[in-house]
């Protein structure tokens, strides 16, 4: 399946997702493109080390026109044919013009367990609520900030001496585990949905299937 990712910074999830498929993890996922909306984002020097074509589209030249920069981002991948998006650290809210361009949809990784704390600077809102769950969920994007379906979900607990920046660290170690794993399974056909809920076909937890699982780590129930 041809995928375009789209990313706005560092791009650690980006890599997690270049290294897995180097592995040899992501058989049907084939990176066709990586675009940025910042200049000078370490996403678009990944890309290219990955021999990867990699695109700027700047948000900062479409600021209150969101179908523009929407259309501004659809020319640019159109060469590139992409039938999925892959959302790896991408900071904008997008709308159906773009949505709707993805036959096989928009996916997202968001540090969070949602639907708690979507948005931004979770962190910071986490470690000030007091939770002692935190999280990643990786989930099918729809027009609403961080409320499409959850495809999977990894967990990680909330110590006292947590700051923003130790719980973000904490949860990145996760989301490089959930996201290309989701990814994966998207790519190769394997997630459908009933209603909200994304279904794993061919998840045989009794044949011990490595990593197979939509929670992490892995819960009895
Ligand atoms: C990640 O923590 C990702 O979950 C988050 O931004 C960070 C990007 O890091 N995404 C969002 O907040 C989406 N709204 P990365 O550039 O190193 O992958």
């Amino acid at each position: 399946m041809k995928v375009a990712v789209l990313c706005s910074g560092r791009g650690s999830n980006l890599k997690a997702l270049l290294e897995a498929r180097a592995r040899g993890e992501l058989p049907h996922a084939d990176f066709r493109a990586v675009l940025s909306d910042q200049e000078g984002a370490g996403a678009l020097d990944t890309a290219r080390m990955h021999g990867i074509d990699a695109l700027t589209v700047l948000s900062s030249g479409f600021r209150g026109d969101r179908t523009g920069f929407e259309r501004a981002l659809l020319e640019t991948l159109a060469p590139y044919s992409a039938e999925l998006a892959v959302l790896a650290g991408f900071q904008r809210v997008l709308g159906r013009t773009f949505l709707d361009a993805f036959p096989a949809g928009v996916v997202n990784i968001h540090p969070a367990l949602l639907p708690a704390f979507p948005g931004h600077m979770v962190w910071s809102k986490e470690t000030a609520y007091g939770v002692k769950l935190a999280g990643a969920t990786a989930h099918f994007v729809d027009e609403g900030v961080d409320s499409g379906p959850v495809i999977c979900q990894g967990a990680v607990p909330v110590l006292e001496t947590d700051g923003p920046d130790e719980l973000s660290a904490r949860i990145l170690k996760v989301e490089h585990r959930i996201f290309p794993a989701a990814v994966g399974w998207v790519t190769s056909g394997r997630v459908s949905l009933s209603g909200r809920t994304a279904l794993l076909r061919g998840f045989s937890p009794s044949e011990g299937e490595e990593g197979a699982s939509l929670v992490w780590p892995p819960l009895d129930a």
